[in-house]
C-alpha cells in the first residue's frame, strides 16, 4: 500500500484555509492513506476557549466532515487529520480517520501535553483509534502518546501492523523514540509531524518536523527535514509486521516475562 505523510504549518486560527490546504494536498497524493499532523486545522496554540469554540468541528455533524467525505470518496484516498473536536459540549485533541468507503472514526488524545490540559478532556479509549483498511490494520496515537510504551504496546497486542502518529513535537525526543516503538513492537510507525513557530503572549513554540515513516526493524524508511513543508509517500507492505520474532528463539510478545527485581539489601534507587 502507498502510505504518506503531508508536513506543513498550519494557518494559526485559520479553519477554512488549513482544509483548504489539507484537500488540495489529498487531491494531489495519489496515495492509499496520507496523514496530517496534530490540530491540523487549526493550529496548536489556544489562546482561550473562543479559539475553540471558532476552530472546533463536530463528526460526523458538520460542513468540515462532510467536505473532507466528500473528497476521500472522490479521490479514494484515506486520510488521518489532528483537529479540535467538539463532542458533547466538551473539546478533545482528536484525529479523525475517514475511509474511501465512507467509514470514518475519532481518537481522542489519551495523554494531554502541558497547557492542552487546560482546555481539552482527555480520551479514555484507546481503541477509538483502531481500524482494519485495505486488510491491514492500523492504530492512531497523537503526539505526546509516544512517552508512553504501554499504550504502542496495546495496540501492538491488538494487532496494529502500523502506528499513525499526528503530532506537534516540541520536546527533542519523539521522532528517536518512535524508532525505539517501533523496534519494541515490530510495528511500522508513521509520525505526521508540523514545523513552523506559534507565539502568544510569553509562550513561544517552535514545531521540529522530521516526519518520519520507521519499519519494524527500526529503519527509517523516510523522513522529512525540520523546517519545509513537504508531502512524502511511500509503498510498505504492512504484513512485515506479524513477524515479532527477533532471533528463531525470541519472540517479543512470548518472551515478556513479570519478574521481580530485587534490589541490594537497605537501598533505595
Ligand atoms: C504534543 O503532545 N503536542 C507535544
Amino acid at each position: 500500500m502507498r502510505i504518506g505523510f503531508f508536513q506543513f504549518s498550519p494557518f494559526h486560527g485559520n479553519k477554512e484555509k488549513n482544509i483548504e490546504i489539507i484537500i488540495n494536498i489529498l487531491k494531489r497524493g495519489k496515495a492509499d492513506l496520507i496523514v496530517f499532523p496534530e490540530l491540523a486545522t487549526s493550529g496548536y496554540l489556544i489562546p482561550d476557549k473562543n479559539f475553540l469554540r471558532k476552530n472546533a468541528f463536530k463528526v460526523p455533524d458538520s460542513k468540515e466532515f462532510e467536505m473532507l467525505l466528500k473528497v476521500v470518496k472522490k479521490e479514494k484516498t484515506g486520510i488521518v487529520l489532528g483537529f479540535p473536536e467538539l463532542k458533547d459540549g466538551k473539546f478533545f485533541n482528536s484525529a479523525l480517520f475517514i475511509l474511501p468507503d465512507g467509514k470514518f472514526g475519532v481518537y481522542r488524545k489519551i495523554h494531554l501535553f502541558y497547557k492542552e490540559k487546560k482546555f481539552f478532556k482527555s480520551g479514555k479509549n484507546p481503541d477509538e483509534g483502531i481500524f482494519t483498511y485495505i486488510g491491514f490494520k492500523f492504530g492512531i496515537i497523537i503526539c505526546f502518546d509516544w512517552l508512553f510504551p504501554e499504550h504502542l504496546r496495546y495496540l501492538a497486542y491488538k494487532g496494529i501492523q502500523v502506528v499513525l502518529h499526528p503530532s506537534n513535537l516540541i520536546l527533542p525526543w519523539g521522532q528517536r523514540a518512535m524508532i525505539i516503538r517501533a523496534i519494541e513492537n515490530r510495528v511500522f510507525t508513521l509520525t505526521a509531524n508540523r514545523v513552523g513557530e506559534e507565539k502568544y503572549r510569553n509562550e513561544h513554540l517552535k514545531f521540529t518536523g522530521k516526519s518520519q515513516l520507521v519499519s519494524p526493524d527500526g529503519r527509517i524508511l523516510m523522513r522529512a527535514n525540520s523546517g519545509s513543508e513537504v508531502l512524502r509517500i511511500k509503498e510498505i507492505n504492512p504484513a512485515e509486521a506479524n513477524r515479532k520474532l527477533i532471533t528463531p528463539y525470541n519472540d517479543i510478545f512470548e518472551d515478556l516475562k513479570t519478574v521481580q527485581f530485587k534490589y541490594s539489601e537497605g537501598k533505595t534507587y
